[in-house]
């Protein structure tokens, strides 16, 4: 077990509200941190470091907590980016352009399908993301969900059975029978691959009621539920997810005020994906309105061929700057503890000790720089 003092970090976001300026990000200047075993083993004044076995300077730099990307479908095959075109033209977003992607996974071979995955997983941990939760979703059927959560599970704990993200075409007659196919069977090849069940609970998908049941299978065989709710309009499934006691809800676009409330009362993250609004030209969700009511926020990519083919964690973060008004300091938050806590994750996301030392050097003197440099690549290196 070797330790490496990090020395030289001008500005330190630990997340850890019980140190330094004490807000939200407990901001530390001019601190060093000891790694030991990839966990944080000191924080502190750098003239107070403990002797390590190693050291690294960072130059000034300022270091925050691994990306926590909460939200992701990556197993997939194929291109859309003749619906991007047509969509910037004028045609609207709908949940039928799922097909295309399944046909094409399917048809993909499990090293196409693996290699497609770490090339994104390998652009996300370049943008300083650390954590990465990703779905099935487009193999709908009981072979091709299982492959695809086996794939993922190879590259993350965090995999999702999405089994309900569309009917697949040949099931268009019979959605019941798609739902019988997905608690059964599917779920069981698919449950030993997966920590999360998710159901795309929308018009043109699968309703309250649909879910509830996928939701409750999902449970039986020892999955968590999570769910992709009032994304295209209102509806039901963020007040069924906090119903359930669910960990988050993902999307939160179309909001009333009883979503609003149910989402402070149940304490269920809700966790918005603005590279989807962007990607599709819709209204932005009201990141204001939820904060100021008291519900947790995550920000995640969402990082799929159709709504989102982002990768990046910074540019969700400047998105929520600049069209959702959060501040750079509620965006980075939502992005790293924020998804932590999507996940029920205490040990990523923030750098007290005892965390996960997934520690991202900027090329920047202040996290602010995320946002009010959009595009521009910042990470330095990651450490350790
Ligand atoms: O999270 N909303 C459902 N699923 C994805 C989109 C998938 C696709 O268009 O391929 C999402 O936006
Ligand atoms: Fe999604």
């Amino acid at each position: 077990m070797s330790s490496l003092l990090i020395t030289g970090i001008g500005q330190l976001v630990t997340n850890d509200s019980g140190v330094g300026d004490g807000s939200p990000l407990g901001l530390l200047h001019d601190t060093a941190v000891v790694v030991e075993d990839r966990r944080v083993a000191w924080v502190g004044p750098a003239h107070r470091a403990p002797a390590a076995d190693a050291a690294h300077d960072v130059g000034g730099r300022a270091v925050i907590p691994g990306f926590v990307d909460s939200h992701s479908h990556l197993v997939f095959a194929g291109d859309r980016s003749e619906e991007f075109a047509a969509r910037m033209s004028g045609t609207p977003y709908s949940a039928g352009g799922i097909r295309t992607t399944v046909a094409a996974t399917r048809a993909a071979s499990d090293e196409q399908l693996a290699a497609n995955l770490a090339r994104h997983l390998g652009e996300m941990r370049r943008q300083g993301t650390t954590t990465v939760e990703t779905k099935s979703g487009y193999g709908l059927t009981v072979l091709d969900e299982a492959r695809s959560l086996a794939i993922a599970r190879q590259a993350t704990p965090e995999t999702t059975f999405l089994g309900a993200h569309v009917v697949p075409p040949e099931y268009t007659e019979d959605p019941g029978g798609y739902v019988e196919l997905v608690t059964g069977p599917m779920l069981q090849a698919c449950a030993p691959h997966a920590k999360w069940v998710d159901v795309f609970c929308e018009d043109g998908a699968f309703d309250a009621d649909q879910a509830r049941a996928i939701l409750a299978a999902g449970r039986a065989a020892g999955l968590q539920g999570r769910l992709h709710a009032n994304q295209l309009g209102h509806g039901p499934g963020v007040r069924l997810a906090c119903e359930l006691g669910l960990v988050a809800v993902d999307h939160c676009t179309y909001l009333s005020d009883a979503d609003v409330a149910a989402l402070a009362d149940s304490g269920t993250v809700a966790t918005l994906l603005p590279g989807v609004e962007f990607s599709t030209r819709q209204p932005y969700p009201d990141a204001r309105g939820l904060l100021d009511a008291g519900v947790g926020v995550a920000i995640a990519s969402d990082c799929n061929p159709g709504s989102s083919y982002t990768s990046s964690m910074p540019l969700c973060i400047a998105l929520a700057v600049r069209e959702m008004r959060m501040t750079p300091a509620e965006a980075l938050w939502a992005a790293t503890r924020g998804g932590a806590a999507a996940l029920g994750r205490a040990d990523v996301g923030h750098l007290a000790v005892g965390a996960a030392a997934d520690l991202v050097v900027l090329d920047a003197p202040s996290y602010v720089h995320l946002a009010y440099r959009p595009g521009v690549p910042l990470v330095h290196e990651i450490l350790p």
